[in-house]
């Protein structure tokens, strides 16, 4: 699965009324942001499609039910769906479907909202997750693709640009996905036995962008996994290249 890079994943869970979630590229080219809604957790749905354009510095706002479980928005690069539409359609980000996801699946969910902003899966684009309630604010600040270290590098566009850091797992650095220190799975999948010091580069990422979510088991950091009262009924803005 090619996604979620920098993504954002957020739930919200309460009993009321709906919550406002803005989404805006704040980057100077376009982006094709892309949402994905883990059906497991729950079956209520954002009221927006789960994948769009957007140009430099445009916004969108749509309504997401408070009963919305669990998901995540990321943003896809160097995009074009014309042909061949699916996960190789864009330089880094891509999904099945083309322009829209198609639904998949994932886990999440209690009486608060929880969200972070990931680079389990690699990072491609600064983001920050901003609340209008006095929440935590998680962010990315930094591009972290042109001192990215080698190994996790790319991919690059047509000038040889590093659009993307890629995480340790995902380089697949040990060999073995099924049984790896950097994924946290086999015999490394407890948060016991997968610690941040056998995550490769895991202080380049964690340096760099401290607030963030890191890694598999993160959150022995205590700056990565975010919460908000669910009373507050927050609205979020992800704004990508803030
Ligand atoms: C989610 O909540 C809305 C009302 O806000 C309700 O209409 C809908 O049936 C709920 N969906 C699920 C899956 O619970
Ligand atoms: C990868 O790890 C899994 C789980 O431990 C193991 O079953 C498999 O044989 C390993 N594959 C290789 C190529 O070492
Ligand atoms: C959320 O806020 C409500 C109202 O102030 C409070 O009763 C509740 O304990 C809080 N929940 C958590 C998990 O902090």
């Amino acid at each position: 699965m090619k996604a979620f890079l920098t993504s954002a994943t957020l739930s919200a869970v309460s009993l009321v009324s709906a919550r406002t979630f803005t989404v805006y590229n704040h980057c100077p080219f376009t982006i094709w942001p892309a949402m994905f809604t883990d059906l497991n957790a729950g079956s209520a749905v954002p009221d927006y499609p789960t994948g769009w354009e957007a140009a430099s510095y445009m916004s969108v706002s749509f309504s997401v039910p408070d009963n919305w479980t669990a998901g995540r928005i990321w943003a896809r690069r160097d995009c074009d769906f014309s042909s061949n539409p699916g996960p190789n359609s864009c330089l880094d980000g891509g999904c099945n479907g083309g322009l829209e996801c198609d639904l998949r699946l994932g886990p999440g969910g209690s009486d608060l909202d929880w969200y972070d902003i990931s680079l389990v899966d690699g990072y491609n684009l600064p983001a920050r997750i901003d609340n209008n309630v006095g929440c935590g604010i998680p962010s990315c600040p930094v591009d972290l693709g042109p001192n990215c270290p080698s190994p996790l590098k790319g991919p690059f566009d047509s000038s040889g640009f590093p659009v993307g850091c890629k995480s340790a797992c995902d380089a697949n650095l040990d060999g073995n996905q099924s049984n790896s220190p950097n994924c946290c799975t086999g015999q490394y999948n407890t948060a016991a036995t997968c610690k941040p010091s056998g995550v490769a580069d895991y202080s380049y990422f964690k340096d760099n962008c401290p607030n963030s979510y890191v890694y598999a088991y993160d959150e022995s950091s205590g700056a990565a996994l975010w919460t908000c009262n669910a009373t507050l009924n927050a609205d979020y803005t992800l704004t990508f290249c803030p």
